[in-house]
């Protein structure tokens, strides 16, 4: 829909205001109207909690929660709560589960946790004379920003480093104050923002203040002060691994030997070529996105930071790993993932709360490794699934009632439509003759 003149002041109007107004703009408005209030929560405060997280809210977005349970992780047992639309997530991922847990679970292992910020400036000093201020510029930072840190520092996180770096050879005058962080249990973004806005003044002001720089030399341009979401040092490495033979299972339909070899080639397919390889690490992202949506982690940081992570070679490749060796099968995913279980939405989003209790109210370093074997699980689930019966099968199946939904079957017709497809392909053109016929012998 294309409006003809600019809103003025819509965040100025009261949220029924709004609801109003966007209302007017459907055919049916008193129907919408009615449709977005049946999604407020008959709770007031809890509704309100959901207005204040973000801004000019007129309903919520019901998503479906679910479980995917049996999933083994250094051999603990977890109900992993899953936030997905797509209908054969979940359903693949505890698949793959139940099928680790047969064969020694995930076995997952925190490689670093280490965050960054930068301070984006333009300088047009002397480098080497800046160099030889660091560490009094350093003991200024740190001691300048103690009032932010004060309470990480007492739970073993802060700033861990400081370093300038010269981009001078990349844009004119072009260098950075990068830092680097340990936010223990929160993500940190709130921390490490805080702290670098307070580094950009502190840097300007010792710049500017100190007689050694010459009145050229004493003007410090801040562009921008702003963490990185790229955090190649904040890792988790997840591996499954069996004995080849072991591989059988009812759903592979092969021998494990031939399935241990394709499923290999298509790794390597993911390592070679940029276009399969999105589509594989998007199925990771499957399992990842929907633990992060469920614990309140924002996914936006978690994806951008895998994506770049999966083309740190300078050329965009899976995130997994493939060896098999004297018939031993092991497969792993390695992906930096910088998660909260403290702070933001993880506590404040009652459903997020339920998520980490279910876990067990993980720290953020098990939460890492219970994320990273979803990713695990799902991509699993999907690379045997291409490699034997196909993808369209499984999925098909899942996206069942969607399709029933579209075409508004009953609860009879369901479960009719339930049994029928057991033995059967499921299109959206079979769905329709089935409850064409079906509604024909009704009447
Ligand atoms: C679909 O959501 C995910 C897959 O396409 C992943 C893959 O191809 O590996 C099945």
């Amino acid at each position: 829909m294309y409006l003809n003149n600019t809103i003025k002041g819509f965040s100025k109007l009261t949220k029924d205001e709004k609801l109003e107004l966007v209302a007017s703009y459907f055919p049916d408005s008193d129907l919408a109207i009615n449709e977005l209030k049946t999604f407020w929560h008959p709770d007031k405060k809890t509704q309100k909690l959901f207005d204040e997280f973000s801004e000019n809210t007129i309903s919520n977005f019901y998503v479906p929660f679910g479980i995917a349970p049996n999933m083994m992780i250094n051999a603990k047992n977890y109900m992993v709560p899953m936030v997905i639309e797509e209908s054969s997530v979940i359903a693949a991922a505890s698949s793959s589960a139940k099928f680790w847990a047969e064969r020694g679970g995930f076995k997952s292992k925190i490689i670093a946790t280490e965050k960054i910020g930068q301070v984006h400036f333009l300088w047009s000093g002397n480098i080497e004379k800046l160099n030889k201020h660091l560490p009094s510029l350093k003991e200024e930072l740190i001691n300048g920003t103690k009032h932010i840190t004060s309470r990480m520092d007492e739970r073993g996180g802060g700033i861990t480093n400081i370093a300038i770096i010269d981009l001078t050879s990349e844009l004119k005058n072009y260098y950075q104050l990068k830092a680097t962080f340990e936010t223990k249990n929160s993500m940190g973004a709130n921390f490490i923002n805080s702290c670098l806005e307070e580094f950009a003044q502190i840097l300007k002001n010792y710049i500017s203040n100190n007689p050694d720089f010459n009145l050229e030399e004493k003007e410090c341009n801040i562009i921008m002060s702003i963490l990185s979401n790229y955090t190649p040092n904040c890792l988790v490495e997840t591996t499954v691994e069996c004995e080849v033979l072991r591989l059988k299972n009812a759903d592979i339909d092969m021998d494990p030997e031939v399935f241990a070899q394709k499923f290999e080639t298509a790794v390597k397919i993911a390592q070679i070529d940029t276009h399969r390889a999105t589509t594989h690490n998007k199925g990771i992202f499957n399992g990842i996105d929907a633990v992060a949506l469920a614990t309140g982690n924002d996914f936006r940081a978690i994806e951008a930071c895998g994506h770049t992570f999966a083309a740190r070679s300078g050329k965009y490749k899976s995130l997994t790993d493939i060896a098999i060796d004297n018939n031993h099968f092991k497969y792993t995913l390695t992906i930096p993932l910088a998660l909260g279980t403290v702070g933001g939405l993880t506590t404040l989003h009652p459903l997020a709360k339920r998520s980490l209790q279910l876990l067990g109210n993980p720290n953020a370093e098990d939460l890492m490794m219970i994320m990273s074997s979803a990713g695990l699980a799902n991509n699993f689930g999907a690379i045997k699934s291409l490699v034997t019966k196909g993808i369209q099968q499984g999925h098909m199946k899942m996206h069942l009632f969607n399709i029933l939904n579209q075409y508004h079957a009953t609860e009879v017709e369901k479960s009719e439509a339930r049994e029928f497809f057991k033995e059967e392909k499921v299109s959206v053109k079979k769905v329709s003759d089935f409850l064409a016929s079906l509604r024909q012998s009704l009447h």
